[in-house]
């Protein structure tokens, strides 16, 4: 089992990053969070957590160890609308904190993931990227930007990086609070899924530690769908 390792993550304090960082420092491995506020890594052993806002603060470079194994960058957003009243800047705003964050923190810390032969970058979509559904569009104009950033960083960047991409569906997180926060939205959206739940945090955490390891040292270039189902099969 690989151990030992030090990670970057942007948004390793709530939600799926959150899950993350408390999976890989069981393992042994040292995890640099960057976000706004501390949350749950507040005094967490193994994390160092740095104030960061990727809308307005400079990547702050001092942070970064000799030496990166891998990077995640979770910030994102759900805002379901219909197209005709979101504005241009609102689609802007959407591609700023999903993909353009996610392009400024790689661009900052490639050097430190360049001394790892087979570090690994890891991203997040969303299932609606993949799979056309009403009032998505925002954000599926982001996350497809994602995706396509994923698959041409990871033939950029190979052999020595491998770069990945979770696409996952509605997960309880509090990024999700909104859809999830009566008994009802919960059962309506858990019976919108083949597997009739909604994703746990600690799922898709899984699969980014996954990507992560050395176990998955010949998968790069992915969108991985962890959606209870939802993107392939019709229930
Ligand atoms: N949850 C879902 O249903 C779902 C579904 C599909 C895709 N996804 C994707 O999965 C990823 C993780 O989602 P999540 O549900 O875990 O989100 P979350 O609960 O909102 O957590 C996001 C993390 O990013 C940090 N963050 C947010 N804005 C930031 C900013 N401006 N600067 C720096 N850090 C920032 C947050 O900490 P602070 O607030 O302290 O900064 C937090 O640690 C996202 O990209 C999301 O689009 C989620």
């Amino acid at each position: 089992m690989d151990t030992g390792k030090t990670f970057l993550l942007i948004g390793g304090s709530h939600g799926i990053g959150l899950a993350l960082t408390q999976q890989l420092t069981a393992r042994g491995h040292q995890v640099i969070v960057l976000s706004r506020t501390p949350g749950g890594v507040q005094a967490m052993p193994n994390v160092t957590h740095h104030t960061f806002d990727v809308l307005k603060d400079d990547f702050p470079a001092e942070v970064l160890p000799a030496a990166l194994h891998g990077l995640v960058y979770l910030p994102g957003s759900i805002n379901l609308r219909g197209f005709s009243s979101i504005k241009p800047e609102q689609f802007r705003d959407e591609l700023e904190i999903n993909c353009i964050g996610a392009i400024r923190c790689i661009q900052a810390s490639l050097k430190t993931l360049k001394q790892h032969a087979g570090s690994s970058i890891v991203l997040f979509s969303t299932v609606a990227a993949g799979l056309g559904m009403p009032f998505h569009s925002s954000i599926a104009a982001a996350k497809g930007a994602v995706e396509g950033l994923t698959r041409a960083l990871a033939a950029e960047l190979a052999p020595g990086i491998r770069v990945n991409c979770i696409a996952p569906s509605l997960t309880d997180t509090p990024l999700a609070e909104k859809l999830l926060n009566t008994e009802e939205k919960r059962e309506a959206s858990a019976q919108r899924h083949p597997l009739k739940r909604v994703g746990s945090a600690e799922e898709i955490a899984a699969l980014a530690a996954f990507l992560l390891s050395d176990d998955a040292a010949w998968i790069t270039g992915q969108i991985l769908h962890a959606d209870g189902g939802m993107s392939a099969i019709k229930s």
